[in-house]
């Protein structure tokens, strides 16, 4: 299985990348997780350059989602909401082909950010048939160092989480297709 992961945030430091990051060196041999933390790249959006004259970081992120089995997006919540440049990212998204029918859940690196996950939920619902809610993993790790992140996360206990976390999803994107 191939997943995309995507961080909604822009900061270099952000804990929700460094927990991509630490998930895409976890994984079971047979999953590939590529990390998207690129979403500062994307213009705003309009739908006068969609089509013809799509931007290249636009082509690029539909490309990476094409080509993957599922994503997994992890944001951080900015004033009780979903961060600008996530939600200009899923808007380049909607009226194209490549999200309609892709498997996607949540990560989540903070035990904050629920207004945002609420409003999350029901966009991602909305661009997708197969947004799965109940498919969810979360860690505190807000103010961690990206180092202290990967570390606390190659730990047995949070480490066998992710994997069981990657074959639930797995399992779920098969029997869906089944
Ligand atoms: C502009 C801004 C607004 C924020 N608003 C909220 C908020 O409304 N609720 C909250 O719990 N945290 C808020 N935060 C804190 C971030 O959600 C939190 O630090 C998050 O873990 C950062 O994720 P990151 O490390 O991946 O960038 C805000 C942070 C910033 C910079």
């Amino acid at each position: 299985m191939n997943f995309l992961a995507i961080s909604g945030s822009a900061r270099a430091a952000s804990t929700n990348t460094a927990m991509l990051n630490a998930v895409s060196n976890i994984t079971a041999d047979d999953h590939i997780v590529t990390v998207f933390s690129n979403i500062a790249d994307l213009p705003v959006f309009s739908p006068d350059a969609e089509g013809d004259a799509l931007p290249a970081p636009v082509e690029q992120l539909a490309r990476l989602i094409r080509e993957s089995d599922g994503l997994i997006v992890a944001s951080p919540e900015y004033v009780r909401a979903i961060p600008g440049g996530l939600k200009n990212a899923i808007d380049w998204l909607v009226s194209r082909d490549e999200i309609i029918a892709k498997p996607i859940v949540l990560m989540h690196a903070s035990h904050r950010g629920d207004d945002m996950l609420a409003q999350l939920r029901l966009v991602l619902a909305t661009v997708s048939d197969r947004f799965m809610p109940d498919l969810f993993l979360r860690f505190s790790l807000m103010n961690l160092p990206s180092g202290d992140i990967e570390d606390t996360l190659q730990n047995p206990p949070h480490a066998q989480q992710i994997k069981d976390f990657l074959k639930d999803f797995e399992a779920r994107c098969m029997s869906d297709l089944a």
